[in-house]
């Protein structure tokens, strides 16, 4: 442990149970030396797997509906008063496709499906950093990140609506990056992640095939959760102070590769 997070105070969503990206994140970040809130949505603390990852992590829990302004809103005042001060970093680790969800191909997308998957998975970045600033809940140098996928850039047919849902998430990084760093110094990223095994990524049709193919092709192999939580606690240290606005592939080099021996092979072709 490296002591990078002493003395931070943070908000962590999104952990559901011991496979979420975010839970990892908040066990690597208790390693560190942060106190921090962790939240979800109510319906999904009715599972309470949470419960354990907050005893296990000194921390409390506030639920808080990432779609709701007034829950967003008592979310960051909560904290502040629990944890005793602003907060240093914040974790949007908050996906949800019912497009996906119901197997609907893409150029078939229903419309109500779509626009809640945009509140959840991207307006709620918006209105989560808009709750913030309203009530200067973050400090000076504070870091907040998403995370994403690389659909964004490229087309997976299967990722439907919700490679153009991470678009926008990214964008939201980019634009309110911009306004909260000229005034607040706050720093906001996104970090694209490999297919990972959690309840969120196994839901996509053909995961399975796709998570060997990205293996496959990446020369590190896929990041697993583990080391994507290694990446967040960089981002929310002060070693990265200067890194905003940005979408930070952590990928095992995937998203650098065209095509590699092992796939070559698989084809036949060498
Ligand atoms: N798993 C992957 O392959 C992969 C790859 C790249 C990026 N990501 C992204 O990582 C993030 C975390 O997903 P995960 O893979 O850990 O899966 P996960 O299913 O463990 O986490 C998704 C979380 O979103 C929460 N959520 C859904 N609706 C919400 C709402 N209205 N308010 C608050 N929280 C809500 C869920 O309760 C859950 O905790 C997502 O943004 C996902 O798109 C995942």
């Amino acid at each position: 442990m490296y002591n990078l997070l002493k003395g931070k105070r943070g908000i962590i969503t999104g952990a559901l149970d011991q496979n979420s990206i975010a839970w990892k994140v908040a066990e690597k970040a208790h390693e560190e030396g942060a106190e921090f809130v962790l939240t979800n949505a109510p319906i999904a603390m009715r599972m309470g797997e949470i419960n354990a990852l907050a005893e296990k992590t000194g921390s409390q829990i506030v639920p808080a509906d990432a779609t709701n302004m007034e829950e967003l809103e008592n979310l960051f005042t909560q904290s502040q008063e629990i944890l005793g001060g602003k907060i240093d970093f914040v974790l949007h680790s908050i996906g949800m496709s019912v497009n996906i969800r119901k197997k609907i191909p893409y150029t078939e997308s229903n419309y109500d499906y779509f626009m809640k998957g945009i509140d959840v998975s991207a307006m709620s970045f918006h209105k989560m950093l808009a709750a913030a600033k309203k009530l200067d809940a973050i400090s000076e140098g504070g870091s907040v990140v998403a995370l994403t996928y690389m659909a964004a850039q490229r087309t997976y047919p299967f990722y439907t609506d919700m490679a153009d849902i991470k678009a926008m998430l990214e964008s939201i990084a980019r634009s309110f990056g911009y306004h909260y760093g000229l005034e607040k110094k706050v720093r906001i990223n996104t970090v694209s992640q490999s297919p990972t095994k959690t309840t969120a990524g196994t839901g996509i049709k053909g995961f399975g095939d796709f998570y060997d193919y990205a293996d496959a092709i990446a020369p590190l192999g896929n990041a697993d959760a583990e080391s994507c939580a290694d990446y967040c606690i960089t981002l929310f240290s002060d070693l990265t102070r200067m890194v905003t606005m940005q979408n930070l592939f952590h990928d095992g080099g995937y998203s650098s590769t065209g095509v590699s021996d092992i796939v070559m092979q698989k084809m036949g072709l060498e």
